[in-house]
């Protein structure tokens, strides 16, 4: 359950299931609104499953159990219901630009589309525009996406999670397909828009440098299940778990100091 009973998200016992094979097992997650938590764990542990079931993908695995509260609404997630209405409030991006945007289409053209999509309140561009600035975008032009770097890709796939104005931005490995530096920089830019207007972010990585910079709580999951779940700075300070001593242990940065910032810009390793 929440920390203070105002989850934005609350996860309850989700176990699911692959062709009668448990996949992921009794796993309860929170997150608070504005908060960025982290899942980490190794490669095969069960984060995309755990990804897919909140956002109501129930392919490959299917739960068998849980329940799942957000925004004040509670499904089953063993439901099909809990299906409809699985785009509320969540933005998705996904790990790989290429997997977003279509190569034979102009980038203004996707952006257009991405537009007509968003539900937007204000009638026209400062929230939009805002977005792009956020996240050093320019002028589209003629241009088409082979045209502009992976990282400005990347971005462009961020601002369209963000111009719908979710309550929850979802990231799976939001770095692996980015080189360090141009990933570094594309997280920490949409951290900086997500804090300023209240969005929680979900980010899921085998990454625990990542987790350190930006989450304020880590669950690091092992064999489906979440082995250990709290503040990032007492995971990296004190394990408690066989699965949290070995991703701290195995981390590629000095230890932390106590009082100051988990990780330095100077230190970040994210890749
Ligand atoms: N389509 C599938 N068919 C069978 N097993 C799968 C399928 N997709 C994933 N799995 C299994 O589910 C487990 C968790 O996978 P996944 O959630 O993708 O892990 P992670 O994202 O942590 O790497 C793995 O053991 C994987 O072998
Ligand atoms: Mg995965």
């Amino acid at each position: 359950m929440s920390s203070n009973g105002h989850a934005l998200l609350s996860l309850d016992g989700l176990s699911a299931e692959i062709g009668g094979q448990t996949i992921l097992r009794d796993v309860d997650l929170d997150i608070e609104r504005g908060e960025c938590v982290a899942v980490v764990g190794g490669s095969g542990t069960g984060k995309s499953t755990l990804l897919r079931c909140l956002m109501g993908l129930y392919r490959p695995a299917r739960p068998s159990s849980g329940r799942l509260t957000f925004d004040g609404r509670t499904f089953d997630l063993t439901s099909r219901k809990r299906q409809k209405s699985r785009h509320e409030g969540f933005a998705f991006v996904p790990q790989n630009p290429q997997v977003g945007l279509d190569p034979l289409k102009r980038l203004s053209w996707q952006w257009s589309q991405a537009l007509r999509c968003a539900r937007f309140e204000t009638p026209e561009a400062d929230g939009r525009a805002g977005v792009l600035k956020a996240l050093r975008l320019d002028g589209f032009g003629k241009r088409f996406p082979h045209q502009w770097s992976q990282g400005m890709q990347q971005r462009l796939l961020l601002a369209f999670a963000l111009i719908s104005k979710p309550k929850l931005l979802v990231l799976d490995e939001p770095t692996s397909a980015l080189d360090p530096i141009v990933a570094a920089r594309a997280i920490s830019e949409v951290m900086t828009y997500a804090r300023r207007h209240q969005v929680s972010v979900l980010i899921v990585t085998h990454d625990l440098a990542l987790a350190a910079k930006f989450a304020q709580r880590t669950a690091v999951m092992t064999d489906g299940q979440v082995a250990e779940f709290g503040p990032t700075q007492r995971l990296l300070a004190a394990p408690r778990t066989k699965a949290g001593q070995l991703l701290v242990t195995h981390r590629q940065w000095p230890a932390p100091s106590t009082d100051g910032p988990v990780i330095s810009a100077g230190q970040s390793h994210v890749g």
